[in-house]
């Protein structure tokens, strides 16, 4: 169980039906060692009474902003500073309205603006209420600017409908505010992922090139990101934006990523090569754009460098994991390939299956390394992304611990 000693929490609690929970909660908070202290709305009143949140908190529950007593005892901008975390559970649609456009007209939304702390807010209101365009868009509000929004679940709700709006069990509550305060898995470690296509220039206006559309890559340099690592992307020519919290370097040909993946990988812990990167270019570059004339023209190619091979042959060297488009005998071509470069994983995708793999939203991925191997199946890019980190970590901290 996650701990929360010594931690201060502020629960704030606004008015709807689930606020019946709200006290099994500061209960489950104060089990894993939390200090709480509550705040609640007006309209919170309505369903439960001040006495039993100050039972169970073992604190004065505050309620409101003009309570001269109660400022004094600690004005509300020193609870706002006081808190390491404060959770708004449940929180109506109003209230997260509220929040979204910066309102201070009661003392829970006003400590929730005086703040500098975390906050989380947990929405708990009507199906169709959480659907609402404008509750959507609310939330996404207060997602962009870092609020942390738990839930909600789906299931039947006290107003008869079922759907989404749900306020979560308390104790998987409590579990996910502690989870807040862990450091997350890749704290600390430094991560370079390649991605998209190289471009190889013919002459001035022609390339070659392949129909990698970057999606893998730049979802494995998120999910590592979403991870706590520290990443670079190395990208070539992608019709993407650059994913929050990741260095993005963009290059055109092979040599060019090579370079880039050179300059970052001094004390990388982990490499990742999701490019599709050329195997050959034009062995010439034509100065000028090169003219029809002959019938038939022979182009003369030569091999690029091999970036994760090279990648693999540094010591001291990343925990290295290469990618493998195949188009048959999928876990025998990429077993074959993991050894012959040296890698530690490597993951496979059938791209000869419709609506998988280049250029599409979905891919499935067959990840095997020298000890084992694991199917992540069809999903979206992202979610796939975030399996695949999560392996490369099992396997990266596993053998952290046996080389030490
Ligand atoms: O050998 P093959 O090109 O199929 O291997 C694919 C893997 O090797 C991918 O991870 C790709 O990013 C990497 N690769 C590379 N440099 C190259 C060719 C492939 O890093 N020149």
């Amino acid at each position: 169980m996650n701990t929360l000693a010594q931690k201060k929490l502020l629960v704030g609690v606004t008015g709807g039906i689930a606020a019946y929970k709200s006290p099994d909660l500061v209960r489950r908070l104060r089990e894993r060692g939390a200090e709480v202290r509550v705040v609640m709305t007006a309209a919170a009143r309505e369903f439960i009474t001040p006495l039993t949140l100050q039972a169970v908190s073992g604190q004065p529950v505050r309620t409101d902003l003009f309570d001269p007593a109660a400022e004094a005892a600690m004005g509300h901008i020193e609870l706002a500073r006081w808190a390491d975390a404060i959770v708004v559970a449940p929180a109506t649609a109003d209230f997260i309205a509220r929040l979204a456009h910066g309102r201070a007209d009661d003392l829970l939304s006003t400590v929730c603006l005086a703040t500098r702390t975390r906050l989380l807010v947990a929405p708990a209101m009507n199906q169709q209420m959480w659907a609402a365009a404008a509750t959507q868009a609310n939330v996404e509000v207060l997602r962009q600017r870092g609020v942390r929004v738990l839930g909600p679940d789906t299931g039947a709700q006290a107003c008869g409908e079922v759907g989404p709006g749900r306020l979560p069990a308390p104790d998987e509550l409590a579990a996910a505010i502690a989870a807040q305060f862990t450091a997350p898995r890749f704290a600390g470690v430094r991560v370079v992922v390649t991605a998209g296509p190289t471009r190889e220039p013919v002459d001035p206006v022609r390339y070659i090139t392949n129909r990698s559309s970057g999606k893998m890559g730049y979802a494995v340099a998120e999910a590592f990101a979403g991870a706590g690592a520290e990443v670079t992307l190395v990208s070539g020519p992608a019709q993407l934006p650059a994913p929050a919290g990741v260095a993005l370097v963009k290059v055109e040909t092979a040599e060019e990523m090579a370079a880039a993946v050179r300059a970052a990988i001094d004390g990388a812990q982990v490499f990742v090569g999701a490019a599709a990167v050329a195997d050959y270019r034009p062995a010439e570059v034509a100065g000028q754009k090169i003219k029809k004339t002959a019938e038939t023209m022979t182009l003369a190619l030569t091999r690029t460098p091999d970036i994760l091979a090279s990648v693999a042959m540094r010591t001291p060297r990343p925990f290295v994991v290469g990618f493998a488009a195949e188009t048959e005998r999928i876990v025998e071509n990429a077993r074959t390939k993991l050894e012959r470069k040296n890698l530690d994983m490597i993951a496979a995708n059938d791209v000869s299956l419709p609506g998988l793999g280049f250029d599409s939203e979905e891919n499935a991925l067959r990840v095997i390394w020298k000890t084992g191997e694991a199917n992540l199946p069809a999903a979206r890019k992202h979610e796939l992304a975030r399996g695949l980190v999560e392996l490369i970590g099992d396997r990266y901290f596993e053998n952290r611990v046996e080389n030490s």
